[in-house]
């Protein structure tokens, strides 16, 4: 059965893939982008998730054209990898305000038709680096760690109307994010992989797929790592 999905920052990298492995298997796919456009077969909305208003009108365009959002991929990310020292409010801000407060706008505006139909999974991309820390990378981390809270809540707070909330924690993945990693400090965090490589975009989109699967139905407030084995224990 056809579901209604939207992806948000679904135009290029991980979100992309993620877009590409739900149709694959026939969902109906709204993916947010900001100007860039998007690949034929799934349905471009323009969407900035710092600003509440552009959020709110993505889903009604995506609710037009599909239905109600059954299941939405909190995606969207940026870094501004610099040292605690050097952050400035601003910057620490943009990187929160995107990545975990533009999580919450989506979370908040899918939720609204996820309990009237008292069904929904939502699935937060988040990352190794919030789990165990990273250096250089105070603001992303706080803000992936911060996702964590945020499912989880919404877990408690959505199950009694059948709503599934669940953290996808990737490694280290081939994107435009991670091209901008220098070669000493890709080879760094390899030789911490245990499985010794970087992941496909592709293999993350397989762990989102699966979260909103009916046989993951039981599964919520979970993170799920995919990471080659980096955050073992965390
Ligand atoms: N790559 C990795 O190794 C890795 C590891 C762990 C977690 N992640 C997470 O996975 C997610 C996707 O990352 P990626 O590697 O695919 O990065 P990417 O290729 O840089 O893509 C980032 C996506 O987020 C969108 N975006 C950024 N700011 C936005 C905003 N204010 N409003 C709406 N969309 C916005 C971008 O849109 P534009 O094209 O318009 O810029 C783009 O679609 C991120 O949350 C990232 O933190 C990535």
């Amino acid at each position: 059965m056809s579901r209604s999905v939207l992806v948000t920052g679904g135009n290029r990298g991980i979100g992309l893939a993620v877009a590409r492995a739900f149709a694959a298997r026939g969902d109906a796919v709204a993916v947010t982008h900001r100007g860039s456009g998007v690949p034929d077969g799934l349905l471009a909305i323009r969407c900035d998730v710092t600003d509440p208003a552009q959020v709110d009108r993505a889903f009604t365009e995506a609710e037009e054209a599909h239905g109600p959002v059954e299941i939405v991929v909190a995606n969207a990310g940026i870094t501004d990898d610099r040292l605690a020292l050097r952050t400035r409010d601003g910057e620490f801000h943009r990187v929160l305000d995107t990545n975990l407060a533009g999580a919450f706008r989506t979370a908040r505006r899918a939720a609204q038709s996820m309990l009237v139909n008292r069904r929904g999974r939502m699935i937060f991309v988040s990352s190794v680096a919030g789990l165990r820390g990273s250096p250089g990378q105070t603001s992303y981390a706080a803000s992936k760690a911060g996702l964590v809270g945020l499912a989880r809540s919404l877990a408690r707070e959505l199950a009694p109307c059948g709503v599934t909330a669940n953290v996808v924690a990737p490694g280290l993945v081939e994107t435009d994010m991670t091209g901008e990693l220098s070669e000493r400090r890709r080879e760094e965090i390899l030789r911490e992989v245990p499985l010794r490589r970087t992941a496909a975009p592709g293999e993350i989109a397989a762990a989102v797929v699966w979260l909103a699967s009916e046989e993951a139905g039981y599964v919520t407030g979970a993170v799920v790592p995919v990471d080659g084995g980096l955050g073992m224990g965390h």
